[in-house]
């Protein structure tokens, strides 16, 4: 993948209006000039486009990435929105969010017919994975996740990790890099595994510290620049 590594991405999930969007990209831009790996911001749908346009105008190191994608190409499907639709703003997508199962009923089957249409798109898809189970799972329903698993980047996601989960388990640095190791072990390839689930400025350091991690996804404190930044800096 030539995306250089870590990948620090910002899943902003539901929040955040343009004008504070256009200012954490404003805050971060800069420190993003002097990052070694690659930062992700990852705004809701109707920001994309504003947020592609203000970093085309600068020389930030910010690359974009929509939330989710329809698991259709383009057609009558309203209210949905197909990977063609975003090509031009984005480089990557979050897939597969244990949030999008919980509250919106996502089949793993969806998740396949997703990532299918990024790979078609030449999206690079952001794979959440909760635990080995589900991998398998996408391992024996999708075929070509095998094959191109050196174009998907891998998220180990615990859900009760997660912030503001409701039965809270917080996971250790430890465990999360002997899960990514299984993870290339299943797969039998060399994967890009990033962790997800409670990143934050005092803790960041122990994960990337973690041989088999290679960069977060990260909900709540990516939404304050500033810890954003701290983040950023420490990783660096
Ligand atoms: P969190 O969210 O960092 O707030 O735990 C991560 C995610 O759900 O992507």
């Amino acid at each position: 993948m030539s995306n250089p590594l870590p990948l620090l991405i910002a899943n902003l999930k539901a929040n955040l209006t343009w004008e504070e969007i256009s200012t954490w990209i404003a805050q971060i831009g800069p420190k993003s000039q002097n990052f070694k790996g690659t930062v992700v911001l990852c705004p809701s749908f109707p920001f994309l486009a504003q947020a592609h346009w203000q970093i085309k105008s600068s020389s930030f190191n910010i690359k974009l990435g929509s939330q989710d994608i329809s698991k259709f190409q383009t057609g009558a499907y309203t209210g949905e929105v197909a990977a063609a639709q975003v090509k031009e703003y984005c480089q990557f997508c979050i897939v597969g969010h244990s949030e999008r199962k919980k509250y919106f009923s996502e089949a793993d089957s969806d998740v396949a017919e997703k990532l299918s249409r990024l790979l078609e798109a030449e999206i690079t898809p952001i794979l959440c994975i909760s635990d080995q189970n589900q991998l398998q799972t996408y391992l024996s329903s999708t075929s070509h996740l095998k094959e191109k698993s050196r174009e998907i980047i891998f998220v180990y996601e615990p859900p009760g990790a997660i912030s503001g989960g409701g039965d809270y388990k917080p996971e250790s640095p430890q465990s999360a890099n002997e899960n990514a190791a299984k993870f290339q072990d299943l797969v039998g390839e060399k994967l890009t595994v990033i962790y997800g689930g409670s990143v934050n400025p005092e803790n960041a350091k122990t994960f990337f510290a973690q041989g088999n991690i290679y960069g977060a996804l990260i909900g709540q404190a990516s939404l304050d620049p500033k810890s954003f930044s701290e983040i950023l800096e420490t990783a660096n």
